[in-house]
């Protein structure tokens, strides 16, 4: 049974849409959440599910290094086979990235290598695309640029917001990481796309 840990930073939807996913003959399990901000509303919803949580704070720490020694120091004695980053919005360092190397996933609002950083449904808006979505990728020393494990496709209609298309695209996210991550932990990493 694989060990899954996930990195959470606010509301933890794609945490729970794994933590929910993560049971019966999936082959893993969470064993614990942990987010850098003590207010994270996935947090409670970890805490609801029985999963074990953790807080470590990046702003109690001087240095990105400090805090990273801090993080490993609560993932390390659980003994993860995989990182999960769920909404996680630090950036790891690739000192950090070489410890878990091959091990961390991540989901981005977009349909990597379109609109990696942030604000990526306006970005996609305003270039009058007519289709947008989410990347589930490995985790590596270039942001948002690791192979892609899955992408989930969905359509940008002609009166959306950045935020009805957020939330169309969350929907797609919710079915996307827990599908990549059953594979992942079956060590396949057979790319998956949704529709
Ligand atoms: C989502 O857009 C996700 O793609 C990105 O962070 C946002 C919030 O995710 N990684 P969650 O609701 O906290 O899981």
């Amino acid at each position: 049974m694989k060990r899954v840990a996930i990195l959470i930073s606010g509301s933890g939807s794609n945490m729970e849409a794994l933590i929910n996913n993560m049971v019966g003959n999936h082959p893993a399990r969470p064993v614990i959440v942990i987010s850098n901000k003590p207010t994270a509303a996935g947090l409670n919803k970890a805490r609801s599910k029985g999963v074990p949580t953790a807080i470590v704070d990046h702003t109690l720490f001087d240095t990105r290094e400090d805090f990273e020694t801090a993080l490993h120091a609560q993932l390390e004695p659980l003994k993860p086979d995989i990182l999960a980053l769920a909404g996680f919005m630090r950036i790891l360092s690739p000192q950090f990235i070489s410890l878990w190397r091959g091990r961390i996933l991540n989901i981005h609002p977009s349909l990597l290598p379109k609109y990696p950083g942030l604000h990526t449904h306006e970005k996609a808006i305003a270039a009058k695309d007519t289709e947008a979505g989410c990347t589930v990728h490995e985790v590596t020393e270039d942001l948002d640029a690791g192979p892609i494990l899955g992408q989930a496709r969905v359509p940008i209609l002609p009166n959306d917001t950045k935020d009805t298309l957020a939330k169309r695209a969350l929907e797609a996210e919710h079915m996307l990481y827990p599908a990549v991550l059953n594979r992942f932990a079956t060590g396949n990493k057979e790319l998956i796309e949704f529709p």
